[in-house]
């Protein structure tokens, strides 16, 4: 899909479906709607009032032009979009997306939007999300249909009403846009396809293609490592598990570069081990691996974005099943920085495959952690299905975490790293049990990871909630949604 910007008048372009917003605050439903009625002299209001469009957000009203003479658009598609004095730019996803699903549906080559000229709207925070709105809600995934295969039709993007240049936030958008689109590939993938010798081969050909370093251990060089919470989770598992470990380097890297690490729970099956998952919870655990498949789509357009820091992608990847082999409740391990950990439950996997992950990367010694994670059911509990929780050791780099995800329009809450329930985690016989009480169970479990940083900083994102979606939402399609690849791009970009 090809995004142009132009300033030419919404009645000139030739489209076969034009997208327009409009506003319930204002009783002439805004300005693009005035100038394209205009254009089609009055037509468009009558339309609108006989249907008694109200401009609901989300809400649209599909018009035929039928070829009408000094009218470039086909079609026109209404778009509901609430009041304009709360219009956020990150709301014209919602334009975008509609009218690319609008045009797929009917097989139709292109689309153009106007965007709103509403008080206080940054024209390139408009571009990009606009853009981000067509790229992410043309999403698909075909891969393993033979009948009623959904066809992206829509290759070009016309995004008018644009009075300046952004080629570059265009670019950089639709490099972030194919990261996400990979991360929902990856999540949306079967289980039995998407294992941890395949992400790692991904991993490795997008590494050759990006010019970016990589290195993957495999279960030989895990074990010999000493990764043992890693190889305790994978025990009951055929498939061997992987680390993988990219390293982009910005050019004229030295030693005084900053560096950041991101890593990402690669769990590709999460049955919950002997603490068996019960029908109803076990269905979408596919999903589990999303937060690796963040660091994967994060790392596909770290080349395109090239921010001025050293970007560690590392994502510890296995199977969580059952077996004569699997590990126990009651077993004891040592993780890879030497601390034991008695295992009270081999549902709370996700944990210790990223407590060796951390130790791996906070003893390279970089400056700078975030890990991601579908961590606990309990942080859906707390902040519901669209909202990440963000933990940090450090509270300044939590609400940077926090202002990236809002840069990105990713919607994210910081939690207190509650160091009092620490004493959850005391076990009788080892250093500590990878479970807490029932409650505050999200907290717990950052609490463990913590354990594994040593000195370095370093946060959390618990993305259990907004990486998969039960219904599809504007830009947000129906399942992995790649959530946090474009909070994870702002913040390396940003000021760590
Ligand atoms: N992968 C799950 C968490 C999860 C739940 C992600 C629902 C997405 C949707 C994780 O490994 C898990 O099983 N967590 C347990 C922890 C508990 C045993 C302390 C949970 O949340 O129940
Ligand atoms: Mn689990
Ligand atoms: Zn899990």
């Amino acid at each position: 899909m090809n995004v142009t910007t132009t300033k030419a008048a919404p009645e000139t372009i030739d489209t076969p479906l034009l997208a327009i917003a409009a506003f319930s605050d204002d009783g002439d439903r805004g300005d693009s709607f005035g100038d394209v009625d205009r254009a089609l002299s009055g037509l468009l209001k009558a339309l609108a009032d006989e249907e008694e469009f109200d401009a609901k957000p989300g809400s649209t009203l599909l018009l035929h032009t039928a070829g009408r003479t000094g009218f470039g658009p086909r079609r026109v598609l209404v778009v509901g979009c609430g009041g304009a004095a709360e219009l956020k730019a990150k709301d014209l996803r919602g334009l975008t997306a509609s009218a690319v699903q609008a045009a797929n549906s009917r097989r139709l080559g292109g689309i153009a939007a106007v965007l709103p000229s509403v008080d206080g709207l940054d024209e390139a925070e408009a571009v990009r999300f606009s853009a981000e709105g067509a790229l992410l809600g043309g999403y698909l995934y075909n891969a393993w249909r033979t009948k009623d295969v959904k066809e992206q039709s829509v290759l070009s993007v016309t995004l008018a009403g644009v009075g300046g240049r952004h080629d570059e936030i265009v670019a950089r958008t639709t490099a972030a846009c194919a990261g996400v689109s990979l991360a929902r590939d990856l999540v949306n993938g079967p289980p039995q396809e998407i294992t941890p010798i395949y992400l790692a081969e991904v991993a490795t050909r997008l590494a050759a293609e990006l010019g970016l370093e990589i290195k993957v251990f495999d279960k030989a060089e895990i074990e010999a490592r000493g990764m043992n919470l890693l190889m305790a989770v994978n025990a009951g598992s055929d498939i061997e598990p992987r680390l993988i470990h990219w390293t982009y380097t910005p050019p004229g890297a030295d030693e005084n570069t900053p560096s950041v690490a991101l890593v990402g729970k690669g769990l590709t099956f999460d049955a919950g081990g002997y603490n068996i998952k019960p029908t109803g919870h076990i269905e979408e655990m596919k999903l589990d691996m999303a937060g690796g498949a963040a660091v994967l789509g994060a790392m596909r357009a770290v080349t395109a974005w090239a921010p001025k820091v050293i970007v560690h992608g590392v994502v510890p990847s296995t199977e969580n099943l059952v077996s004569g082999a699997a590990y126990k409740p009651g077993d004891i391990y040592k993780a890879l920085n030497g601390k034991s950990v008695e295992i009270m439950n081999t549902d709370a996997e996700g944990r210790l495959i990223l407590a060796d992950a951390l130790s791996y990367i906070s003893e390279l010694g970089v400056d700078r952690i975030v890990d991601l994670a579908t961590l606990t059911g309990a942080c859906v509990v707390a902040l519901g299905p669209n909202i990440a929780g963000i933990w940090s050791n450090d509270d300044a780099f939590g609400a940077k975490v926090k202002a990236a995800a809002d840069r990105a329009g990713e919607d994210a809450w910081v939690m207190p790293l509650a160091k009092k329930l620490k004493s959850m985690l005391k076990s009788p016989t080892a250093d500590m049990k990878n479970v807490g009480a029932r409650w505050g169970g999200a907290i717990t479990a950052a609490l463990f990871l913590s354990e594994f940083v040593g000195k370095t900083t370093w946060a959390h994102m618990d993305i259990a909630g907004p990486s998969f979606a039960e219904k599809a939402d504007g830009h947000i399609t129906k399942g992995g949604t790649g959530y946090a690849v474009l909070a994870l791009l702002e913040l390396v970009s940003g000021e760590l």
